[in-house]
C-alpha cells in the first residue's frame, strides 16, 4: 500500500499506458486516482475497470483553460502522470503543418500546462512523470515532429525538475508497447509488425502497458530520482 492516502492524477488515463498507471496506483492503495482525457466513453469504461477509488474528468491538454479547470478540482495532489499525446508521423515533403501541430501541442504544451497548474497544489514528496518515446534518440523517416516532441518533453522535464523542486520531475521513454495507439500507426499490419519486433528484441516480446506502469510507480515512490529519463524498451536500443 505504497500510495495509501495519496491522490494520483493520470492525464491520458482513459487507455493504454495511462490506464495501466491508474490501475497500478489504485492497486497500491491511492485514496484517489483521477483519470483525464477527451473521450467521455473511454473514461467511463476505464473508470469502471479501475474500481471504486477512481474518478474521471474531461480535459483537452492542448487547451490551457481546460487544463486549468481540471486541476482546480483538486485542493492537493501527490503524483501527476501525463501520458496524453497525439502522435502524427509524416515525411516533411508534402507535410501539413496544421495536421502535425497537435503532436507538439499535446505532448509539449500539454505537459507544460499540466505542470503549471498541478504544481501549486503539490506538497512534500510530490512527483510529476511525463512520457516521451524512443524517437527522441532513434528517429525514423517521418518522425521529425514526433522526435521533436519527445526530445522537448525530456528536456523540459529536466528543467522543471530544477524549477519546481522539491517536486520531483521525470520522464519515461518507452519502447514499443501494445496499446490502442498502435492501431492508428500500423492498422491491419499491427500484429505482424509486433510479432516481427518481438523476435528482434533481447527480451523476446514487445512492451505491455504494465511494464511502463511499473516504471511510473518506481518514479512516484523513489524520493531520490529527479531530472531522470528512464528508458523502458525491452533492450530495443541495443539492436
Ligand atoms: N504505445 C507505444 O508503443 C508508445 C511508445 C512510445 C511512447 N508512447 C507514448 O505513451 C503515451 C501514451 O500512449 P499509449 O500508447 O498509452 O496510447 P493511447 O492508449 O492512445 O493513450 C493516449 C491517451 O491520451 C489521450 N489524449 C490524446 N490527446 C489528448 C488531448 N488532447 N487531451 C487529453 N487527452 C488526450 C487519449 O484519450 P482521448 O483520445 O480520450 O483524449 C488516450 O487515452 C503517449 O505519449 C505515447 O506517445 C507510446
Amino acid at each position: 500500500m505504497k500510495l495509501a492516502g495519496k491522490t494520483v492524477v493520470v492525464v491520458g488515463g482513459g487507455s493504454g499506458i495511462g490506464l495501466a498507471v491508474a490501475e497500478a496506483a489504485y492497486g497500491a492503495g491511492a485514496s484517489l486516482v483521477a483519470i483525464a482525457g477527451r473521450s467521455p466513453e473511454k473514461l467511463e469504461s476505464a473508470k469502471a475497470g479501475i474500481g471504486g477509488g477512481a474518478r474521471a474528468f474531461p480535459v483537452d491538454v492542448s487547451d490551457e483553460g481546460s487544463v486549468r479547470a481540471l486541476f482546480e478540482k483538486f485542493d492537493r495532489l501527490d503524483h501527476l502522470v501525463v501520458t496524453a499525446a497525439e502522435t502524427m508521423a509524416s515525411d516533411i515533403s508534402g507535410s501539413d503543418a496544421e495536421g502535425l501541430r497537435p503532436t507538439l501541442d499535446t505532448r509539449v504544451w500539454g505537459g507544460y500546462f499540466a505542470a503549471k497548474h498541478a504544481a501549486p497544489r503539490m506538497g512534500d514528496g510530490a512527483s510529476m512523470t511525463f512520457v516521451s518515446g524512443m524517437s527522441s534518440r532513434r528517429p525514423y523517416v517521418g518522425s521529425s515532429v514526433i522526435s521533436a516532441s519527445c526530445g522537448a518533453i525530456e528536456a523540459m522535464s529536466r528543467a522543471l525538475a530544477l524549477e519546481l523542486a522539491p517536486i520531483r520531475v521525470n520522464t519515461i521513454r518507452p519502447g514499443i508497447v501494445e496499446t490502442p495507439l498502435l492501431d492508428g500507426f500500423y492498422g491491419e499490419g499491427r500484429e505482424e509488425f509486433l510479432e516481427n519486433l518481438a523476435t528482434r528484441l533481447p527480451v523476446g516480446r514487445v512492451g505491455r502497458p504494465e511494464d511502463i506502469a511499473d516504471a511510473a510507480m518506481f518514479l512516484m515512490g523513489n524520493g531520490f530520482v529527479s531530472g531522470s529519463v528512464l528508458q523502458i524498451d525491452g533492450g530495443a536500443s541495443l539492436v
